[in-house]
């Protein structure tokens, strides 16, 4: 009865059409789920005395971050853009591979019997609905963030898709959980989630955004973003003066560029530069900072540290193990080129 009665109010409070609907038909609707909807069952998500909720403890300070996303009426969508204005990642839609399905035609034909065809053989890939094919290397997180709408109690069936594909690659990795519902409780995503990758490697809390607290989704988002520990984006951007000319750069996510972000908030750092290699303007900077060397190919606007007090402008391409330092987004190599004009120069930096 309880599930009939959130079913309802579901339906009634956020769908675009309220029909006659024949609940023994419909996926989710047994005992067993209706007590997973119910906020004082130890079942429920955010309830963290349940010890089935007691995911690894969040950890998402280092590495790269991918966020996946699936959205079908575009409430994850708003939460994914959301979280992107916090936190470094790059990003992932998820996208059904047949276009123009309505999920919620005919009372939810469509999204009704996606879910049970999981439900009813989880590990048979046909299950499973299509999604478009992506290109990803997943080896380079470490950090993922699933952001998925709740069908039925579960997890959105094309991201179950993603997931069943990918799910055994995701070892070693902190995998997050955001999920949007209208009001059903997502013990069943998380459930899913368990299913589909490594539960081991799900970390904190996952973040639970419905129709009752999406008009505080961002201050949500802020606190489980700072619970699971990633590291702010930064907003300071780097000054390069040259000439009574300058140019904007945005910060790398790393110690060295922190360091030197910190370092320049003191004072401006004044050096001499000058070319090398017919693809760079490098010079010393007087003082050392940390190194995060790894494997760079470059282009123009990349801003690069090397052996940790030489700083080079990048106006060409190089491939070495250096620091990423910053990057000035959309330049060409010919406009880079007539901002530090020829031979020896003085640069001043500093932070905005
Ligand atoms: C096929 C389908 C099934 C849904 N089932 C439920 C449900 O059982 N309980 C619920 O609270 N919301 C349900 N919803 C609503 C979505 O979970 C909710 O609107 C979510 O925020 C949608 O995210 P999106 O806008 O990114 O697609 C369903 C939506 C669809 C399309």
């Amino acid at each position: 009865m309880k599930k009939i009665l959130t079913i309802l109010a579901f339906l009634c409070i956020s769908l675009v059409a309220c029909g006659d609907k024949d609940d023994d038909t419909k996926p989710a609707e047994n005992q067993e789920e209706n007590q997973k909807d119910n906020p004082q069952n130890n079942d429920n998500p955010q309830n963290a005395e349940n010890p089935e909720n007691q995911n690894t403890e969040p950890n998402a300070a280092n590495g790269k971050t991918l966020l996946v996303y699936y959205s079908y009426t575009g409430n994850v969508k708003s939460i994914a853009n959301e979280f992107l204005k916090t936190v470094d990642a790059d990003v992932l839609e998820v996208l059904p591979a047949q276009e123009g399905l309505k999920y919620e035609a005919d009372n939810y034909a469509i999204g009704s019997a996606l879910i049970k065809a999981i439900r009813d053989n989880p590990d048979k890939a046909e299950s499973y609905p299509e999604i478009k094919s992506y290109k990803i290397d997943l080896e380079q997180y470490s950090n993922i963030v699933i952001a998925t709408p709740l069908w039925w109690s579960n997890m959105a069936a094309p991201m179950q898709t993603f997931l069943f594909q990918e799910g055994n690659k995701l070892t070693n990795k902190n995998i997050m959980l955001i999920v949007s519902s209208a009001s059903s409780g997502i013990s069943s995503v998380i459930d899913d989630a368990k299913r589909l990758v490594n539960k081991k490697n799900l970390t904190g809390e996952a973040l639970w955004i419905n129709n009752s607290n999406r008009s505080e989704m961002s201050t949500l988002l802020t606190q489980w973003i700072e619970n699971q520990k990633f590291a702010s984006k930064m907003t300071q951007k780097l000054i390069i003066n040259v000439s009574g000319k300058s140019l904007e750069a945005d910060f790398a996510d790393n110690s060295s560029a922190k360091a030197l972000a910190e370092a320049l908030k003191q004072s401006p750092i004044t050096y001499k530069a000058d070319d090398y290699g017919g693809f760079e303007k490098v010079g010393d900077l007087g003082q050392s900072f940390p190194q995060n060397n790894e494997q760079i190919s470059t282009s123009a606007g990349d801003i690069i540290l090397y052996q940790g007090h030489n700083l080079c402008i990048y106006y060409g391409e190089n491939s070495w193990n250096f620091t990423r330092i910053a990057k000035i987004p959309n330049i060409s190599k010919e406009e880079l080129l007539k901002f530090l004009g020829d031979g020896e120069i003085e640069i001043k930096l500093e932070v905005k």
